[in-house]
């Protein structure tokens, strides 16, 4: 069919680039011994099974918006880019703790990008592979120029202190990442999708609606099938690692850096070994000492790798993350 006038069609750059990383991580350092009796565990045990020595917790005003602008502004510094450069900010959490507006605009009119388009996705753990996904489609398709992409949680807001499943794992930080025109390849095909069969896996456990109806109202928590989790993060992820690395036109061999959600040290070595990753390809491990922060673990685990210089600007890193939904996402990127 042909079109009546001819549409102009937005046109980006040939090629997106992570152009800087930034982080914030919350003062409070929590070892598991602060956790053990609420939960009748141990720390040893806790290390076993997770890997998790210590976590960060937010204090009262490490908010949600506080610790994103603080990510934000060490992202945009590293990549030399002024905040009135940044024309779309995207913001994965599931822990702005109100159902609208989205934090995103607020984030934006803190930093000074102007009027940006801002927008909040909630995709859990793997948000921000999914906002990598995005910008960088939004940079080669024309409607944006500079991206801030921020993963942010405070999760400690949405935890059972009590629950033996999740209390020892989920944490709270930020952290991001400017996306940019390049003029060689950096950001490799998204790969990404969802198995909304398993959408109990890792969930609130009330709806609102049922909660301010209830006698007694409480905070909905996160809650997880733990087994059910780390079977499927552990193989099905190993997949979804290694088609991305196929859709990047490169091997495993070519990695240098492995930066997958800090879920668990376990479901790191699973997939470690099943990708069959050279031994020398230097795997992100921020877990043991940050937590699970869901869709700020990525970025937080890369900016650790930038920082204690096992990733280098120009190294090549596979991103994978997944969680609740269960949504995934995986791209190959080229360090800042
Ligand atoms: N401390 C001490 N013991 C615990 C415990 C805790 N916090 N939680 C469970 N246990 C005990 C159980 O009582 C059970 O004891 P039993 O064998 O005597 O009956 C045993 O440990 C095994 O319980 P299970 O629930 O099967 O634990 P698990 O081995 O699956 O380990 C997790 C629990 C949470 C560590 C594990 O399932 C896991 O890592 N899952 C993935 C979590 C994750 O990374 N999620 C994020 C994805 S985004």
């Amino acid at each position: 069919m042909s079109a009546p006038v001819g549409l102009a069609t937005a046109t980006g750059s040939s090629y997106a680039a992570l152009l800087g990383v930034g982080a914030y991580r919350p003062v409070r350092l929590v070892p598991n011994s602060e956790l053990v009796e609420a939960i009748d565990s141990s720390d040893e045990w806790i290390q076993q099974r997770s890997g998790i020595k210590t976590r960060r917790f937010a204090g009262p005003d490490e908010s949600v918006q506080m610790m994103s602008v603080a990510a934000a502004r060490e992202a945009l510094e590293h990549a030399g880019i002024e905040a009135g450069q940044v024309d779309a900010v995207i913001v994965a959490t599931v822990s702005h703790m109100m159902q609208t507006p989205a934090i995103a605009p607020a984030i934006a009119h803190e930093l000074g990008c102007g009027q940006p388009v801002a927008f909040d996705i909630s995709a859990a753990c793997a948000g921000f592979c999914h906002g990598v996904g995005l910008a960088a489609d939004m940079v080669r398709g024309g409607s944006a120029r500079h991206v801030l992409v921020i993963g942010v949680e405070r999760l400690t807001d949405i935890l059972d202190r009590t629950d033996r499943g999740t209390a020892f794992i989920f944490a709270d930080g930020a952290g991001a990442v400017v996306v940019g025109p390049s003029e060689t390849p950096g950001i490799g095909p998204v790969v990404w999708g969802s198995d909304g069969e398993q959408f109990d896996y890792i969930r609130q456990t009330e709806d609102w609606r049922d909660v301010m109806t209830s006698d007694s109202p409480v905070m909905p928590a996160l809650t997880m099938q733990g087994s059910a989790v780390f079977r499927w993060a552990s193989f099905a992820m190993a997949k979804v690692g290694l088609e991305a690395v196929e859709r990047a036109g490169i091997t495993v061999d070519d990695l240098d850096c492995f930066v997958p959600h800090q879920a668990n040290m376990r479901i790191t070595d699973a997939m470690a070994r099943s990708m069959k990753l050279p031994a020398t390809v230097r795997i992100a491990r921020d877990v043991a000492d940050q937590g699970n922060t869901s869709a700020a673990s990525v970025p937080l685990a890369l900016h650790r790798m930038v920082q204690e210089g096992d990733a280098r600007s120009g190294d090549v890193a596979l991103l994978i993350a997944f969680g609740a939904g269960l949504a995934y996402a995986a791209q190959v990127v080229v360090v800042p």
